[in-house]
């Protein structure tokens, strides 16, 4: 059962999601090297396709390294500061469907709170 939150406080943006895109030149792992930006394209092509961006509504943003590398590809969301980790295209939808549109945080993909770097 997902869990269900207030309605987003009236700012600029109802809510914000940022990716992380960092990529490591070093051969050290990153979450460009696990479609990151695929996920990127794919929430503001959705976004902007339902009308979703905005004042008021929500805004998709690129990211450097979040430092929660091991769970990645990771995005969070604010301003409720909630952490996803996601695999594919669904679960971005999920996140847009669930989240940004309605405020239900998506519980199968949230990163747990002990995944640091
Ligand atoms: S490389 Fe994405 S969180 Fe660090």
């Amino acid at each position: 059962m997902p869990t269900s939150l207030p309605p987003a406080p009236s700012g600029y943006y109802a809510r914000h999601i940022f990716f992380c895109l960092n990529e490591r030149k070093n051969g050290e792992d990153s979450c460009s090297q696990h479609n990151a930006q695929a996920g990127f394209d794919h929430c503001k092509m959705r976004v902007k396709q339902e009308d979703l961006s905005g004042q008021g509504k929500v805004r998709v943003n690129k990211a450097g390294c979040l430092d929660r590398c091991a769970g990645g590809p990771v995005v969070v969301v604010y301003p409720e500061a909630v952490w996803y980790s996601f695999v594919d295209m669904e679960d971005i939808d999920e996140i847009i469907d669930s989240h940004l549109k309605n405020g239900q945080v998506v519980e199968r993909l949230l990163l747990p709170p002990d995944v640091g770097r």
